[in-house]
């Protein structure tokens, strides 16, 4: 408390005030892990440590996979219980955060306990809400089971419910304890989730990373076979250095309060809207492909990529069986949400174009869009879609 008359000197009295440092350092792990459903369970045993834990999930992962977890766990911790929650996107709500908090009391879970999720970007991102609720945060730890989980919605420490008819708009900061990926779990995930994810990869590569764009460029072809290919050590490295490049991007800005210049935007400029008016209809990876098109075809017009580089660009995504264009991408949506950006990013869309296969800059003015160049952009992606050699 400072007692120094000199603070306030026009009442005469000392100020009464106080600096108060709210800083908590956390360190979390991210790690790819081998054969978690038999012997690596291990892996997860330790993390849990012997304390009483509650296993959130959703029906088809449990089918698949958590009911054999579950009894492995057991196996040397006899306090796991268990959730299956059904929910998705369009359920992704603060009912269900708060049906796991009544779970958490049912399951006798104290301050030391841990929630463990297990399942794609909804389930994990229920689980991250509710953690940071129970007993004003409790540790929990989680198995993304979607290429998506792993390589983006599981990894850094973001968790958002929908509420009202806004996506994301309730949410938190709140690091797990550990994130552990097994890509043995996308061995049943079905094409459409797989190529989801790829986009989200294909991001990361062209923004900051030539070298796994060329990987997927070479190897992106076994995605689409994927359940063949879990074990494979190219697939193993494409998803480790996806991990490794997203969390260096996120890593010095977790809490989003550092800047609002993140390369890892890129790709997500145009898509929500694309989303939304599609009725959610088109997938999260679709609309960032999508984006990522257009944005590609935006920088090419301006100058900032050359001829070969937009080439590229397209051939990874639609080699990958990826959408590049939709007829819901029109001049207006595409304006209204660089717009649109400007209101989210603090006044400035810092809309992001690639710059050159693994780099990337920003527009940081909507004025330094020209819409004429933006819809030579639209009409150029338009023809390279229609002119036959996009797969699916
Ligand atoms: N918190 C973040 O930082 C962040 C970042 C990006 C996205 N997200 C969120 O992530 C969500 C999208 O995640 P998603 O794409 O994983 O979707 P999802 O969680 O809906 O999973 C997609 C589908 O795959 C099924 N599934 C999951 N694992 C499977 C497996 N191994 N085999 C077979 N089927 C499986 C699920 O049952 C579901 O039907 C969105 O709600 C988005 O808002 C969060
Ligand atoms: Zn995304």
């Amino acid at each position: 408390m400072s007692l120094d008359p000199q603070a306030n000197p026009s009442l005469g009295l000392p100020a009464m005030s106080r600096r108060v440092r709210a800083d908590r350092e956390r360190e979390y792990h991210v790690e790819l892990v081998d054969d978690l459903l038999g012997a690596g369970v291990d892996r997860l045993t330790s993390e849990l440590d012997g304390r009483r834990a509650l296993v959130v999930t959703t029906p088809t992962v449990h089918e698949l996979y958590t009911s054999r977890l579950v009894d492995a766990l057991r196996r040397h911790n006899e306090t796991i219980s268990t959730i299956v929650l059904p929910c998705d996107e369009a359920t992704k709500n603060l009912d269900k955060v708060k049906t796991l908090c009544e779970q958490a009391i049912e399951s006798g879970l104290d301050r030391r306990s841990v929630i463990v999720g297990v399942g794609g970007g909804v389930c994990t991102d229920l689980v991250t809400m509710a953690a940071s609720w129970i007993r004003r945060g409790i540790d929990y730890v989680r198995v993304p089971t979607t290429l998506m989980g792993q390589v983006d919605a599981g990894i850094g420490i973001k968790g958002a419910v929908n509420f009202g008819c806004k996506k994301s708009y309730v949410g938190t900061f709140y690091p797990p304890q550990s994130v552990i990926v097994d890509p043995a779990f996308l061995n049943t995930l079905c094409a459409r989730h797989v190529r989801c994810g790829i986009a989200e990869i294909i991001k990361i590569a062209l923004a900051c990373d030539a070298r796994l764009f060329e990987l997927i460029e070479s190897h992106g072809w076994r995605f689409r076979e994927i359940a063949a290919h879990t074990d494979s050590a190219e697939l193993r490295e494409i998803i480790w250095l996806a991990i490794v490049r997203m969390l260096e991007e996120l890593e010095p800005n977790l809490h989003e309060d550092r800047t609002l210049e993140r390369v890892a935007d890129l790709g997500h400029t145009f898509s929500p809207m694309l989303e939304s008016a599609t009725g959610f209809r088109m997938h999260h990876g679709e609309a960032v492909a999508i984006d990522m098109a257009i944005s590609a075809a935006l920088a090419h017009r301006m100058g900032w990529v050359d001829d070969a580089s937009h080439e590229r660009i397209l051939t990874a995504l639609i080699d990958v069986g990826l959408p590049v264009w939709s007829e819901h991408a029109t001049l207006e949506l595409c304006w209204h949400a660089i717009e649109d950006a400007a209101v989210h990013r603090g006044g400035q869309p810092n809309v992001v174009l690639p710059s050159g296969i693994g780099e990337a800059d920003f527009v940081r003015r909507v004025e330094g869009i020209c819409r004429n160049d933006l819809e030579a952009a639209l009409r150029a992606v338009e023809r390279r879609a229609g002119d036959g050699s996009a797969h699916d």
